[in-house]
């Protein structure tokens, strides 16, 4: 590793940026030993409240934060950077679905990802939030050939720790006693969120939660649609949970470790999906930054049923922002 960490931060001055900034500055993401360069970028109109932002990060006296950089200029936020994480876009309204943003936001990630090729680390992994974030996932990706498919991923954690808290809420244990969920496909509301392999205090969730109505119902919709409720009752979409589940993500992308845990990763058809899209997938993180998928994980006919819904409608995704591919 590195003696200081680059990190570029796009999107800094939103709202996830200014929950995840304090949180990366002072080790949680990255390690109480880990020293940290904070490379941020912001659009024009935004960069008078990124300052705004950069002086509240000095004001917390970070020991292992050298260095905040603030900019409008992609080259300059990725230079060199170790980690980019692309949050900035824009987010959904109420009665939006997240695929609303696809040409919008899409656009966005195609001259980030050309920076990023062109001018991050060789070490550089890559991992998306901006929505819809499996598809700018690919779009990204898909501007250059020097990091490689494997390099870029999407969050699905904000999905599983969501997964994750229901499960305990309702087997009426503590959060820590659930584990092995995994969201698959798009982060949408096609999204399979699998109770039936998750493990809830060393035995199988359904052993433990026995009402198949509510696994396949409310459980399934509650966890899908969480994102819309959250913008019904705040009026402004997940800030919070988002920031915590993007440390979560890299922090276990980054601790190698037999732990299952789900990220959107490029399909090479594993359960089903079409090869070359970025899917909720179970992945294994083999060494700091690097994971194989767990493809032999047994799907009943109605999960196996869930996860084509879902891969279809990212190859439709696919179709659609074709031009930036
Ligand atoms: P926000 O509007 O508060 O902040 C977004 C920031 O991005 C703004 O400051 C804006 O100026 C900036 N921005 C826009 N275009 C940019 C560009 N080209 N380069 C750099 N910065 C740019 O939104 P937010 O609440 O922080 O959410 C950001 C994104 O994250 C949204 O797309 C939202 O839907 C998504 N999101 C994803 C998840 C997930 O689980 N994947 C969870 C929550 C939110
Ligand atoms: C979420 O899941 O909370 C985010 O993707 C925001 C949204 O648009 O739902």
């Amino acid at each position: 590793m590195p003696s200081t960490l680059r990190i570029a931060v796009t999107g800094a001055a939103g709202q996830i940026g200014y929950s995840l900034l304090p949180r990366i500055a002072s080790g949680e993401m990255f390690g109480p030993d880990q020293k940290i360069r904070l490379q941020l970028l912001e659009i024009l109109p935004a960069l008078d409240a990124l300052r705004g932002v950069a002086m509240e990060l000095q004001d917390c006296a970070f020991p292992l934060l050298e260095e905040v950089v603030i900019t409008t200029d992609p080259d300059a936020a990725f230079a060199n950077a170790n980690w980019c994480l692309l949050v900035g876009s824009k987010p959904r309204g109420p009665g939006m679905e997240r695929s609303d943003l696809l040409q919008e936001n899409g656009r966005i990630f195609v001259g980030q990802g050309a920076s990023i090729d062109a001018h991050a680390a060789d070490d550089c992994r890559v991992a998306v939030v901006g929505n819809p974030c499996n598809t700018n996932c690919m779009i990204a990706a898909a501007q250059g050939s020097r990091l490689g498919p494997e390099r870029y991923t999407a969050m699905m954690r904000l999905d599983q720790n969501r997964a994750t808290a229901l499960l305990a809420q309702k087997a009426g244990v503590a959060v820590g006693e659930v584990s092995d969920v995994v969201v698959y496909g798009n982060h949408s509301s096609t999204m399979y969120p699998d109770a039936v392999n998750a493990r809830i205090a060393g035995q199988s969730a359904p052993e433990v939660i026995a009402d198949g109505d509510w696994l396949r119902g409310d459980f399934l919709e509650t966890v899908g649609h969480r994102g819309a409720a959250i913008i019904a009752a705040r009026g402004l979409s997940s800030a919070a949970s988002a920031a915590n589940a993007l440390v979560d993500h890299v922090r276990a992308l980054n601790t190698p470790s037999d732990t299952i845990h789900g990220l959107a990763v490029c399909s090479s058809g594993e359960y089903g999906i079409p090869q070359g899209v970025w899917a909720g997938m179970p992945v294994r993180t083999t060494a700091p930054g690097a994971f194989t998928v767990v493809s032999d994980i047994k799907h009943d006919g109605f999960a196996l049923n869930a996860l084509e819904k879902t891969g279809t409608e990212l190859a439709h995704e696919r179709e659609l922002v074709g031009d930036f591919l």
